[in-house]
């Protein structure tokens, strides 16, 4: 039997259609301007990620330079690293990012000075609406919001830093910690959820 048979066909045209609602969802509000800007951020970064050796890390620190909202002097990005909206990116002087690190800017992220993030970092700046049944939480569009890491902050590898909150001056976020409060200046925060553990 062939696998093009009617009713295979009526599923995948199924399929297809709720895939295309869901991108409708997703691109809902977007001007078309924006579309095309994040669709060429995402295949130049793409291409950029893929690159060792120096010549990656000066071609991936000529784009954050070009791409990003401001910034301020040339960032070290290892490879692996994806970033997201970079339209609404802003980062200091000397900052350094190690593979397989997510940044998500939906809703704004502002780096200072001398900041440092480990691999396997996530922080990403919108999450779904959860209350509610319908419709479902993977067809709902992201709710904004900002987060700001001040300068001089480290962040250990794995860590995960919710939506909305602000890394003071000084932190430091241990290896897989969860942040989803703000911290104090100076301060060594641990675990899932992050707590204070001491002050630098
Ligand atoms: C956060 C960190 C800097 C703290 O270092 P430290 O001040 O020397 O802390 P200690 O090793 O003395 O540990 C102090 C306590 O915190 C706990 N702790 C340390 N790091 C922790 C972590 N990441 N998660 C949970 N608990 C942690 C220790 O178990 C210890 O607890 P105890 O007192 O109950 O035994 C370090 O543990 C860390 O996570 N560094 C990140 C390393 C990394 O990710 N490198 C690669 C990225 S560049």
């Amino acid at each position: 039997m062939s696998i093009w048979s009617d009713a295979a066909i009526s599923i995948w045209a199924q399929n297809m259609n709720g895939f295309l609602n869901f991108l409708r969802e997703k691109i809902k509000g977007y001007p078309i301007g924006l579309l095309f800007r994040l669709e060429f951020e995402s295949l130049l970064f793409g291409i950029g990620s893929a690159i060792p050796t120096t010549v990656g890390v000066f071609f991936r620190a000529f784009l954050c330079k070009v791409f990003f909202k401001k910034c301020g002097g040339l960032c070290w990005v290892q490879p692996r690293v994806t970033i997201i909206h970079t339209e609404r990116l802003k980062v200091g002087r000397n900052f350094g990012v190690n593979s397989e690190s997510y940044i998500n800017a939906i809703g704004e992220i502002e780096i200072g000075n001398f900041v440092l993030i480990g691999n396997g970092v996530t922080i990403s700046s919108g999450m779904h609406p959860v209350d509610g049944h319908f419709p479902e939480v993977f067809a709902r569009q992201s709710i904004p919001k900002k987060i700001t890491i001040e300068d001089d902050v480290w962040i250990g590898a794995g860590a995960v830093i919710m939506p909305g909150v602000t890394l003071a001056r000084g932190t430091v976020i241990g290896a897989n910690s969860i942040v989803n409060k703000n911290t104090e200046p100076y301060s060594v925060n641990v675990g899932a959820p992050a707590r204070l553990l001491r002050y630098r």
